[in-house]
């Protein structure tokens, strides 16, 4: 029977390049987002491998469509779906936008993995993407920040709580990676986002990583690195020491 992998956010970036990767593999691929469009671009490079659900992981009846269109037993699940915004001084900020963020960026990678628990195959992995926000207060990115923060702390507590399932898990940081969240990041009022000239230099040095390498890196982890060492530390690809493991696949 074909390896079953989720991905969320598969309609661009990273998560695009992974559910591309995989489905070269022979794997049956689900892609999840909001936009139906990117979803079947994704899809129609690959019919026979990828499917897709369009579906909001922030909203309680999107996540059981997610549950009820999601097919059969799942190997993989990939909680790569986020957003940066809203930018801007944490204290302009209102309940709202944190409420819509934190769903997304939080209360989604909780709950749907909940959900997909009957779905998870012994031995399964459920990875979280992470960011280095997450352990850095980066101006203008508060909520992405504390959402990132939350998410890798939440990885914390369902690592074990999963391996007592036989499910393992992972949290990863893809480094600075060529995809429309950083394209978004480069349109940013310096006002909101004072870093913003940075942002703007890595693209204009061809600084940032490619979508395609994260994948690479990703299904070496995924697929190569044991259950019990996936869980071990926050993988991070600049990390030198596992570069010419990873780097090896083609
Ligand atoms: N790019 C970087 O430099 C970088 C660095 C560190 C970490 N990351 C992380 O890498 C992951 C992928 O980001 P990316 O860089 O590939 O950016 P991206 O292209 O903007 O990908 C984000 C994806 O998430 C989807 N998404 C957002 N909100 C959603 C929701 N409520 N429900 C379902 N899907 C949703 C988006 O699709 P829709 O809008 O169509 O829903 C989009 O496909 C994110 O977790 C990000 O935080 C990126």
């Amino acid at each position: 029977m074909n390896k079953h992998i989720l991905i969320t956010g598969g309609g661009t970036g990273i998560g695009r390049a992974l559910a591309q990767r995989f489905a070269k593999k022979g794997w049956l691929v689900t892609i999840v987002g909001r936009r139906l469009n990117l979803l079947q671009e994704v899809a129609q490079e690959n019919p026979d491998k990828i499917t897709f659900i369009s579906a909001d992981v922030g909203k309680i009846q999107d996540r059981q469509k997610i549950v009820n269109e999601a097919k059969g037993t799942l190997d993989l699940l990939v909680h790569n779906a986020a957003v940066l915004g809203p930018v801007g001084p944490i204290l302009d900020q209102n309940p709202e936008n944190w409420r819509t963020h934190m769903a997304t960026n939080v209360e989604g990678p909780l709950f749907l993995t909940q959900a997909l628990l009957p779905n998870l195959v012994q031995n399964s992995r459920v990875i979280h993407i992470s960011s280095g926000a997450a352990h850095q207060g980066i101006p203008g990115w508060g909520m992405y920040c504390t959402s990132k923060a939350a998410l890798y702390m939440l990885g914390q507590l369902l690592k074990d709580e999963l391996a007592q399932r036989n499910v393992w898990f992972g949290s990863v940081r893809p480094g600075i990676v060529d995809t429309p969240m950083q394209e978004e990041i480069r349109t940013l009022d310096p006002e909101n986002f004072p870093r913003v000239e940075q942002f703007r230099q890595y693209k204009a040095t061809g600084a940032l990583v490619t979508s395609e390498l994260v994948a690479q890196y990703l299904e070496w982890l995924l697929l190569e690195v044991s259950g019990p060492q996936l869980g071990e530390r926050e993988w991070d690809i600049r990390d030198s020491e596992w570069q010419s493991a990873w780097q090896k696949l083609t």
